[in-house]
């Protein structure tokens, strides 16, 4: 089937009071897995794209969407394509005709006026051009040039703040500072389950978890019930990745042929896909 919007995978996961998993992308063999995972839990899926991936790939984001658009075609789930973590207004722009539905405005980092301003005039684009916007209040941290940590003070979303900032934005869902940080290779993470409850009562829209491959299994569940309804994972996926080529090539010095490795790197990706849609969705 053609791609899914991915407002439809967030509104059709919230009327369930679940959430949709949305995994970060970076070579073909992750959005194979990322589908193949999907069709194995028979649960619908967003596959992301982040302004570095497309950094990664010579500032081209087509040659990625294309791949995820025809493996959607003939996936058996619906999958939709996110735009992450965009910083660059020009990026923002080529988002609908490179076939992405939704994006995450990444301006979590600036003051609240900043943040505000520029969260708006990217909604303001984003709505004329048919696309799902999400954006950042407070500071999910951990990535390479963050300022603070997820535990910095000050650094968490302020419900109250939250209200506002999505009443004077109208984005259609928020990624929220709660506990996570990007990027965490252990599982370790201390979630505010009680933030995330009053930030749902307090905020009309979605609630978006990032930084979610450093949160355990039990914690993700905990989330989605107090009211997250899109979770965000990248670096689970590059480990398994990561570990798998390297362990292949550890007990295989004479392998030349990337198809070896990859097959199976894939495959273990893939198992992690499933794995963390079974904790997100129950
Ligand atoms: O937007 C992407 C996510 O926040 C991924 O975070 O790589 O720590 O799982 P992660
Ligand atoms: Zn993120």
């Amino acid at each position: 089937m053609p791609l899914t919007p991915t407002s439809e995978l967030v509104r059709a996961a919230s009327d369930r009071r679940s959430a949709v998993a949305a995994f970060n992308v970076i070579t073909l063999e992750h959005i194979e897995a990322v589908v193949r995972g999907a069709e194995e839990a028979g649960v619908p899926v967003i596959v992301q794209i982040s302004e570095n991936a497309v950094k990664f790939h010579a500032g081209r984001p087509i040659p990625l969407t294309r791949a995820a658009a025809a493996l959607a075609e003939s996936a058996a789930v619906e999958v939709a394509l996110h735009l992450d973590h965009v910083t660059d207004m020009a990026l923002l722009h080529q988002a609908a005709d490179a076939g992405f539905s939704s994006a995450m405005f990444d301006a979590g980092h600036e003051s609240y006026p900043d943040n505000l301003a520029h969260t708006a005039a990217a909604v303001a684009w984003a709505h004329a051009n048919g696309l799902w916007l999400e954006a950042e209040l407070g500071y999910v941290g951990g990535k390479p040039d963050s300022p603070a940590s997820a535990h910095t003070a000050g650094v968490r979303t302020d419900p109250a703040e939250a209200r506002q900032f999505v009443a004077d934005t109208g984005v259609d869902a928020l990624a929220v500072a709660v506990g996570s940080s990007h990027a965490m290779t252990t599982r370790t993470a201390s979630l505010d389950h009680d933030l995330i409850a009053v930030l749902a009562a307090a905020v009309p829209v979605p609630l978006v978890l990032h930084g979610s491959s450093g949160v355990p299994d039990a914690d993700l569940a905990r989330a989605v019930a107090a009211g997250i309804r899109k979770i965000n994972i990248g670096t689970a996926l590059n480990i398994a990745y990561t570990h798998g080529v390297r362990e292949f090539l550890d007990h295989d010095a004479t392998v030349v042929d990337p198809r070896k490795y990859l097959a199976r790197t894939r495959t273990e990706m893939a198992g992690v896909v499933r794995h963390l849609i079974g904790a997100v969705s129950g």
